[in-house]
């Protein structure tokens, strides 16, 4: 064997754990293939979390088993969310393809001692002499992983098992060392993140772990996915205010505008206290930039309940949201719930609500226009770099002086759509 591929479906969870497993490819001296046609072992991350999703692990193995009947390579291995809830059907199609299966909901640290064994089976440790991987501008890093809220639609608590958190120093030393090889930004993951520190019996733990991090020296950039509105208290807000870091961008999952659908949900609060709590930010950090997740079609939305997600949509003005429109998920409460919405109607609310936030979005973003923000610059090519704000938004930058990689630099924005900036530097 002498070639590998990575292939990473999913949430940022998943783009930290490939990163992992690719450490270990290179460890044993394989190369990064540049197709699945080329290489000689594949590991597939899976994600479960909408129907369609799964279907494309489970037609991505079955093209990887073609490729093996004729050419006896790649061997499969599968892990992740998929692998916690398919495994019999995953094993059926690879069939003797399959060198490994790992679960999700196993630590990503327990797999990749697994992927070890399993390589060195295979290969011995002959770690590559070709330099590291240059390292990102910013870096994804785990603080609890697994979910203990049990969302009636959502398959991730079957998936990635409960809540654990990682001991405080150890995500403070990963982050240290991220910094010392000159990430500048990091961005701290957990499926239900303001629950870190709750299996330690700490429930201050969140806002703890994020003034830890704030401390670390030379660290530019704070951010954090995906805390839950239920737990995002006013004093939580107030205390962030303290944190130099941390970048004004809140991420608050919303899911439904409407109260009776949010109880249907399991979401833990209400309409209006989702409201005050956007209001709260607002008036406390009012440069901040707000984003949301947004599911229509659960069963049980009438017009009127989808007309009142509409209107929140509108009231709180949201940079940008993930709309996706209501997928069944195996043994989870939502799925046997009666009434369920139609395709046809699901795509109609999807696509009326895509156009609503777009507008939205095309007006927030034209507000920068004339504005100078600071950008961290992700990539550059000839005349061309983007970076981001703070806020989060992408900016394209045109640029006259020489501008290098996870440099920040003053962009004065210039244009707008509703998807990115264009600034000048
Ligand atoms: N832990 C995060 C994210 C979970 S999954 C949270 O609590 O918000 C990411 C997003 O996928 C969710 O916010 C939700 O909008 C969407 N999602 C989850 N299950 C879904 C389903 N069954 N159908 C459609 N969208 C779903
Ligand atoms: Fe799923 Fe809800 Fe947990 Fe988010 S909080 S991962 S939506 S169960
Ligand atoms: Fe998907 Fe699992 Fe993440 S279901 S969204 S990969 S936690």
């Amino acid at each position: 064997m002498k070639t590998f591929l990575v292939v990473s479906f999913g949430c940022q969870m998943n783009v930290y754990e490939a990163e992992k497993f690719k450490e270990v490819f290179y460890d044993f001296g394989l190369y990064e293939a540049n197709n699945i046609e080329e290489a000689d072992i594949v590991l597939f991350n899976s994600c479960a979390v909408r129907s369609k999703s799964e279907q494309k692990l489970l037609s991505s193995v079955g093209y990887a088993y073609s490729l093996f009947k004729k050419f006896g390579r790649p061997y499969i291995i599968v892990t992740g969310c998929v692998a916690s809830i398919k495994e019999k059907e995953i094993k059926n199609i690879a069939k003797n393809s399959l060198i490994s299966i790992s679960k999700g909901y196993e630590l990503i640290y327990d797999r990749v001692n697994e992927l070890r064994k399993i390589l060195s089976q295979y290969l011995s440790l002959h770690p590559q002499s070709v330099e590291k991987k240059e390292r990102q501008v910013f870096a994804y890093v785990p603080v609890i992983f697994g979910c203990n809220n049990f969302c009636t639609y959502c398959i991730v608590p079957a998936t990635r098992g409960r809540e654990k958190s990682r001991p405080l120093n150890e995500i403070v030393n990963e982050v240290t060392q991220y910094v010392e090889e000159g990430v500048k930004e990091i961005v701290l993951l957990g499926q239900n993140i303001n629950h870190y520190g709750y299996d330690f019996g700490n429930k201050n733990g969140f806002i703890e772990l994020l003034e830890a991090v704030d401390k670390i020296p030379h660290l530019e950039r704070l951010r954090y996915l995906t805390p839950h509105p239920a737990l995002f208290t006013k004093e939580l807000i107030l205390r962030m205010k303290g944190l130099k870091t941390l970048m004004p961008h809140f991420h608050l999952p919303v899911q439904s505008g409407s109260n009776k659908i949010l109880n249907l949900m399991r979401r833990e609060y209400t309409r209006e206290q989702y409201l005050s709590l956007i209001d709260i930010i607002k008036s406390e950090f009012s440069e901040a930039s707000i984003t949301t997740d947004i599911i229509v079609g659960f069963p049980e939305e009438t017009e009127e309940d989808f007309l009142q997600t509409v209107s929140l949509v509108k009231t709180v003005a949201f940079d940008k949201s993930f709309i996706a429109a209501y997928s069944k998920r195996p043994n989870t409460p939502a799925a046997n719930m009666e009434s369920q919405i139609e395709d046809r109607v699901k795509k109609e609310r999807l696509n009326y609500l895509l156009d609503v936030q777009n507008e939205i979005s095309l007006k927030k973003n034209l507000s920068y226009v004339g504005g100078t923000y600071s950008v961290l610059v992700e990539n550059v090519k000839v005349n061309i770099a983007y970076g981001r704000i703070p806020q989060d938004k992408l900016v394209i930058i045109s640029s006259e002086k020489s501008i290098s990689k996870a440099e920040i630099v003053p962009v004065k924005i210039t244009d707008a759509d509703f998807i990115h900036l264009k600034g000048e530097y």
